[in-house]
């Protein structure tokens, strides 16, 4: 049975890949990294990662991508029959269900706080704890994400609505929830940036993000920048590689990746400018910023000073969730395609084969969390163990293999064929991104690999 489907319009290209791209590395992750790195100095190591690591690697996975029309280990096939290249394929796919085990926990939390949001449950006091307290909130997130029911109960909707999103198919499902979600996220995006902006003092958290600490600039600054560009822009595991078999012939793949990064990096600094300069508005900054926290008690903590409270929580967790869910489609989007190529299955079956093994995995995770914290592999819980291993080691490993087979073993021409659609476009850059992925790009996710164990 072979697939032919395709994303219909350039906007459902562009919001699909955007949704992968647009998740909770930005929003939660990037600003975390840039308070612990020294504000704009992260920025700036980190846009300097996008330009010249990012988007050669992104063109790469599209290339690739259209070029074999399939998932990603039947693309090495067959595009170089007869070699071991599908082994990167299968480091793809491996890390991409990997991630989707875990990210699909943090979905359901972000769903989970839309809905306690809604009810107004996250902001009804607590005998003997200050109402409004960050105590409070911890107190909630302790219920909320460590306990027992809640996290295994949204966890299994939203398995419930990735089923229902995959079913629908690439046009009626993928790219249909990307059109009306992303651009509903901006607009909730854009209303935020402006609340935030118009606080008083909200000038220190903007200075905080535009001056450089390069006192905080360490060789694990470094490494943490291009760690963040692999996760935030969905690279080395084969979604941007899944979702390219998707685009037309005509897509302009240089545009697509341009727009798609400046978007993603947008976002993320769109995020700063939200976060920073509330947290200083209303005098948080002794806080604790670990990812989690400043979205699940900071957060709230500062919509319970504002006039509106649900309204504010109901449309962060909304920008979350919808962030979330377009990333974990495209994650799980993956391994549907494989089976659909490999495996000749239909559709609805490839998708049960791929989330019904969630409906155990997921829970593990999540309870990972809490009651089963204790349950340590190499000293991890398994929540942690999932991440570490695919986002430290194989989306790298994955990223690695992609840049080497372009530099040495790919057709000669597939990259200048794809980038040019056959010769009927131009695009200047060809030759330098095809120097970058095999001289330069090699090395350096090399460094990432290797300093997760020095
Ligand atoms: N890019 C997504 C984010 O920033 C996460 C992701 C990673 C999605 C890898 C797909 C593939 O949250």
């Amino acid at each position: 049975m072979s697939n032919n489907a395709e994303f219909k319009s350039k906007i459902g290209v562009i919001a699909a890949t955007v949704g992968s791209a647009v998740g909770l590395g930005n929003i939660w992750r990037f600003p975390a990294e840039t308070q612990a790195n020294g504000g704009a100095a992260f920025l700036i190591i980190y846009v300097a990662c996008v330009l010249l690591l990012g988007i050669p690697v992104m063109l790469g996975e599209f290339s690739i991508g259209r070029y074999g029309g399939s998932d990603p280990m039947t693309n090495y096939q067959k595009i170089s029959p007869g070699t071991k290249w599908w082994m990167t394929g299968l480091t793809c796919i491996l890390a991409s269900f990997m991630i989707l085990c875990f990210y699909t926990v943090v979905a359901g939390w972000t769903f989970e706080y839309m809905w306690e949001s809604l009810t107004g449950a996250l902001y009804q006091p607590i005998a003997g704890i200050e109402p409004g307290s960050a105590a409070m909130f911890s107190e909630k997130m302790g219920e909320y994400i460590s306990g027992t029911t809640g996290p295994v109960v949204f966890t299994m909707v939203l398995i419930a609505i990735l089923i229902i999103v995959l079913m629908g198919g690439v046009n009626k499902g993928i790219e249909r929830v990307s059109n009306i979600m992303m651009p509903l996220l901006f607009v909730i995006l854009i209303l935020f940036c402006c609340v935030s902006l118009a606080l008083p003092d909200a000038g220190k958290g903007v200075s905080y993000l535009l001056n450089p600490d390069f006192s905080k600039v360490t060789g694990s600054t470094i490494v943490s920048a291009l760690g963040q560009t692999f996760f935030s822009m969905s690279l080395g595991m084969g979604a941007l590689m899944t979702y390219a078999a998707y685009y037309p012939k005509n897509t302009k793949l240089g545009q697509t990746a341009t727009i798609v990064t400046f978007t993603n990096t947008g976002v993320a600094v769109m995020m700063g400018l939200i976060i920073f300069p509330a947290i200083m508005s209303f005098g948080l900054e002794g806080g604790e910023y670990a990812g989690t926290a400043l979205v699940f008690v900071t957060m709230p903590q500062i919509f319970s000073q504002m006039a509106g409270t649900q309204i504010w929580s109901i449309l962060f967790f909304v920008l979350l969730f919808f962030a979330a869910l377009t990333s974990v489609i495209s994650v799980a989007e993956v391994a549907v395609r494989m089976m659909q190529d490999r495996w000749k299955l239909k559709r609805l079956r490839a998708v049960l084969y791929v989330t019904v093994p969630l409906v155990v995995l997921c829970p593990l995770c999540a309870l990972s969390q809490g009651p089963l914290n204790d349950v340590q592999i190499f000293g991890l819980n398994i929540f942690d163990l999932f991440d570490t291993i695919a986002s430290e080691i194989l989306l790298p490993l994955g990223a690695l293999f992609m840049c080497i087979y372009i530099g040495k073993a790919a057709p000669k021409n597939m990259m200048r064929d794809e980038l040019t659609n056959y010769g009927t476009i131009r695009y200047r850059f060809v030759g330098i991104i095809s120097f970058i992925l095999k001289w330069i790009a090699p090395p350096l996710i090399g460094v990432i690999l290797v300093s997760q164990f020095v």
